[in-house]
């Protein structure tokens, strides 16, 4: 197998505005809204960490500062835990500031996912890296970004994370066009943000986990408005395609889309029921209430 530049940094756009979640996200981004008692984003951070990402970038817009507070150590809390004897408190406290070096770029006007990502271009600097959705968590292990890894070891290029979707919710996606290139690996052809049901080239949506070279970014800073009038990464992976190889990884494990309340919902209950520590009280809950 040839060797790739390593994968080290991850980008994490964390700057939308919330309105689904309105009004809780008046005054909680909603990705520190939590599925049982941690917060969707740190799920995302220790996917990254199990891949060997050691440096996190996250893009927040203006007012969004508490998820800078979530990252930052806090010795005290720890101490005092540890005092009264809640040691597995403290360590989950510490857990969650040392999982990776985070840094914070802000995006000023919500221009689109394209250019969030944009926004990190020079904390990423001239390396592949990979960029992460915190609205889509996965269950699995190996985690969706290691198994991108494995695609990139393998084939090199960009590496976009796709699952078979019912055609009838294609138009929510970015859709890729694609002709097999190995066992759940596919070479992107083409593809297409949000098409209309009629126009999509397959029903392999993208999920929300990319592994990009620093080219990108000049494609982003070429990429117009697309759908929603919005700087789209997906447009701006339509140009990277003119001179990359791209390959969609379809990975392994069970997608929760958390950015709805209802989602984030089925996510805490399906970690509830398959958490050891929850489980038994979360069947029980279930039972009762059907
Ligand atoms: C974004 C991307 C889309 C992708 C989706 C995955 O859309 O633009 O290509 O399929 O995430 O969750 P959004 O959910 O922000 O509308």
């Amino acid at each position: 197998m040839t060797s790739r530049p390593p994968i080290l940094k991850a980008v994490i756009p964390a700057a939308g505005l919330g309105t689904r979640f309105l009004p809780a996200t008046k005054a909680v981004p909603k990705e520190l809204l939590p599925i049982l008692d941690k917060p969707a984003l740190q799920y995302v951070v220790e996917e990254a960490a199990e891949a060997g990402i050691q440096q996190v970038i996250i893009v927040i817009a203006p007012g969004k500062e508490s998820i800078v507070a979530y990252f930052q150590p806090d010795p005290a809390l720890e101490r005092r835990l540890t005092a009264s004897g809640a040691q597995d408190l403290s360590q989950q406290v510490h857990h969650a500031s040392h999982l990776a070096q985070v840094s914070f770029v802000i995006q000023q006007q919500p221009l689109g996912l394209g250019h969030a990502v944009l926004m990190a271009k020079q904390a990423v600097g001239n390396e592949p890296f990979v960029v992460m959705l915190p609205d889509d968590i996965v269950s699995h292990t190996p985690g969706v970004v290691a198994q991108m890894l494995e695609v990139y070891r393998k084939f090199g290029g960009a590496v976009v994370a796709v699952a078979e979707t019912p055609w009838e919710s294609v138009h929510n996606y970015g859709v890729v066009a694609a002709t097999p290139a190995g066992e759940r690996v596919h070479r992107v052809r083409g593809l297409v943000e949000k098409p209309p049901r009629e126009q999509a080239p397959s029903n392999l949506a993208i999920v929300g986990r990319y592994l990009l070279p620093p080219e990108i970014f000049d494609c982003l800073e070429r990429t117009p408005p697309g759908a929603k009038g919005e700087i789209q990464l997906t447009d701006g992976m339509a140009l990277l395609l003119e001179n990359h190889a791209l390959y969609a990884c379809q990975f392994q494990g069970r997608r929760y889309d958390t950015g709805t309340p209802l989602g984030l919902l089925r996510a805490s209950l399906e970690f509830a029921l398959a958490r050891e520590d929850t489980r038994e009280s979360a069947q029980a809950m279930l039972k009762g209430l059907l």
